[in-house]
């Protein structure tokens, strides 16, 4: 039996605009494409999860309007647990403003409402609950304090703990050890280590320098450029196939449920990472973030030819 997964995190309502090209301070660009969709690395993870084959809970906290209401009813059709989703009612539901380029690039602008009321004290009972075996994947769109929080509480029921440290934020050193694994994007490497991370050699550096901090698994996201993967032992890169990328918003995400289903079924880390780097270039020939998110069926349907960097 695979193991329950429990992504703790954010939610968020995204209205997508696809352009051209970016906008500049101060410019406007006419003739965009719109669309709103369900978003949030929290929810992301936990949906990519759930496609992928996943039992997943997401826990949560949402705003008592329409965007709180239907990411509740969205989570349940993905067949996701969403008795730990709180609501706070003085807060809005997190909303997130993305521009998309011709390439498939984005910008991000997140207000996190009721996201930003995940306290620790609303996972209380949550962690009352928790039993082994689980395992917890977590980002860092929710309040640090949380995150710290989680954390601790895992190390206490030695419950594996997976952290996608995005949007790159600053995190404390001495809970480094405590994570089963870490799974930074480049620039997010960068904001841990301290060392520009842009091609294998430096990928590797990084992971020793998050290895001596006392992480067990490093697993350093390189877009198109695949993925570098470090148990202190062992390590290896995984090819990205080769796909045309229309969005990217949300490929980091499904990368992360992705590595999480692929552990509650005990593949072994190089075998999680290539299944990762599978479905989050599949999720980038898609449009939006949770439409754009595969199914364990589509994955394995998709034929794919591979880049070497
Ligand atoms: O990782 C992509 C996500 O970041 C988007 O869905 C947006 O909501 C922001 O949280």
């Amino acid at each position: 039996m695979p193991f329950p997964i429990y992504v703790i995190g954010s939610s968020n309502t995204d209205m997508v605009i696809k352009t051209e090209r970016l906008p500049v301070p101060g410019e406007t660009i006419m003739g965009g494409s719109f669309m709103m969709n369900a978003g949030g690395k929290g929810t992301n993870q936990a949906v990519a999860a759930a496609r992928l084959g996943g039992h997943v809970t997401f826990v949560g906290c949402v705003g008592d309007d329409s965007f709180g209401h239907a990411t509740i009813e969205q989570l349940t059709k993905e067949g996701i647990q969403t008795e730990f989703v709180q609501v706070d009612i003085q807060q809005p539901s997190g909303v997130a403003l993305i521009n998309v380029d011709a390439n498939g690039e984005n910008s991000i602008v997140v207000a996190p409402g009721a996201n930003a009321s995940l306290l620790p004290d609303r996972l209380e009972e949550f962690f009352n609950q928790l039993q082994r075996p689980a395992i917890v994947l977590v980002q860092l769109e929710i309040p640090i304090i949380t995150v710290e929080y989680i954390i601790q509480q895992c190390a206490v029921k030695s419950i594996p703990v997976i952290l996608n440290p995005a949007p790159a934020r600053p995190i404390r050193d001495d809970l480094l050890p405590y994570l089963y694994a870490i799974t930074p994007n480049e620039s997010e490497a960068e904001l841990l280590t301290g060392i520009p991370v842009n091609d294998t050699n430096s990928a590797v550096k990084a992971a020793q320098i998050l290895h001596r901090k006392g992480v067990s698994k490093v697993i350093i996201t390189r877009g198109k450029n695949g993925a570098y993967w470090s148990d202190g032992k062992s390590t290896g890169k995984v090819p990205s196939p080769i796909v045309h990328a229309v969005d990217t918003t949300a490929a980091g995400d499904c990368f992360n449920g992705a590595v999480a289903v692929a552990l509650s079924e005990s593949f072994s880390l190089p075998e999680a990472v290539a299944f990762a780097c599978k479905a989050a270039s599949l999720s980038v020939t898609r449009m939006g973030a949770q439409p754009s998110l595969p199914t364990r069926k589509e994955l394995a349907q998709f034929k794919s030819v591979h880049h070497h960097e």
